[in-house]
């Protein structure tokens, strides 16, 4: 009697293990379970025991009842849990939920077309600390303290040696240290100056370049940046360069191209002149040899800067600087 009551209790365990579905589980709670079930049945043969074989198999037959009541919950926790996702009703019919693919960030796309230009004409990409100190910042770039030029970029201080970058130009000082002539180089990255308004912001990207060799004139200077104009705006751009005044490079230049709004008419993006100013150049001032070690009667070179914010928006006509950092979707994936 016994013996069957062990086996009972194995079946039925081992079939509600295997149970798949919240039916098949009920009708094994009825089977072995219910009023006419096989476990109930045995716990009434119990009044044909002796007595003294009564307490032991009713304890047995109390704690395999339990044990039942407990794995029949758990088959039912487990197929239910199961059947949650498989068990949701899907139509098929309905279109997939989209998933938006993002673009690269405008400023992104452009700093990227500037280095491709200048890495196709052989320059490296070099790269400098945002948190310059003062040294190369301005004093090796020919800008002693209280030069007036410092007063040309209103700069933030970390420390009375140590500024945020005002431009890329000490990535100049820090690749001629590093290494000897030839140099060429494009620098791209964030500067910082406490400025702010429509086409100004206190955090924008500029792009470096610099080229050190022998023979190196000014004829070179414009050459390379006509055919960086030509390629980033329109091979028809016309350009000028205007003389300019930059304590690290002598003579210094400003290119200007003739203004995408009103081709030369003058408007109010080119405050009527005809003409913006995409970047700063020149021809390296020896000073900055001296600094670093060249010989500045065997070398020359040139080096440029420009705002890549600013020829993000004259490329694309957009006439505020602060929609390239207010992240704005609908913006930002038109390009
Ligand atoms: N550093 C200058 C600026 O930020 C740009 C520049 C770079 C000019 C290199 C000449 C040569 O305005």
């Amino acid at each position: 009697m016994e013996k069957s009551l062990e086996q009972i209790q194995y079946q039925a365990l081992e079939e509600l293990e295997k149970a798949s579905d919240v039916e098949s589980i009920r009708a094994l709670t009825t089977r072995y379970l219910g009023r006419k079930g096989e476990l109930t049945k045995l716990l009434r043969e119990i009044s044909g025991l002796l007595p003294d074989e009564r307490a032991s198999f009713g304890k047995k037959a109390n704690a395999a009842k339990r044990i039942l009541d407990h794995a029949v919950n758990e088959a039912l926790t487990r197929v239910q849990s199961a059947a949650a996702p498989t068990g949701e009703w899907i139509d098929v019919s309905l279109p997939g939920r989209h998933s938006g693919v993002g673009v690269l960030h405008p400023i992104t796309q452009i700093t990227q077309q500037i280095c491709d230009i200048f890495q196709k004409m052989g320059f490296d990409i070099a790269e400098g600390p945002e948190v310059e100190s003062d040294y190369y910042n301005f004093e090796a770039l020919n800008i002693p303290k209280n030069h007036p030029a410092r007063d040309m970029q209103d700069t933030f201080y970390v420390s009375e040696n140590v500024v945020l970058r005002t431009h890329t130009s000490p990535v100049q000082i820090r690749t001629m240290e590093r290494q000897s002539p030839p140099v060429r180089i494009i620098a791209p990255g964030k500067v910082f100056r406490c400025d702010s308004d429509l086409t100004h912001t206190p955090m924008f990207h500029q792009v470096e370049g610099l080229l050190v060799d022998e023979n190196i004139s000014f004829g070179d200077l414009k050459g390379m940046l006509t055919a960086f104009v030509h390629q980033m705006f329109d091979e028809g751009t016309s350009l000028r360069f205007r003389p300019s005044f930059f304590p690290f490079t002598e003579p210094s230049a400003e290119v200007d191209i003739l203004c995408v709004i009103c081709r030369g008419k003058g408007c109010r993006v080119c405050s009527q002149t005809g003409w913006l100013e995409v970047l700063g150049s020149g021809m390296v001032h020896p000073a900055l040899f001296e600094k670093v070690g060249y010989d500045s009667e065997r070398y020359t070179g040139f080096a440029f800067g420009m705002g890549v914010e600013r020829i993000a928006m004259l490329k694309y006509g957009i006439d505020d600087i602060r929609k390239f950092f207010e992240n704005d979707a609908r913006f930002l994936m038109r390009f």
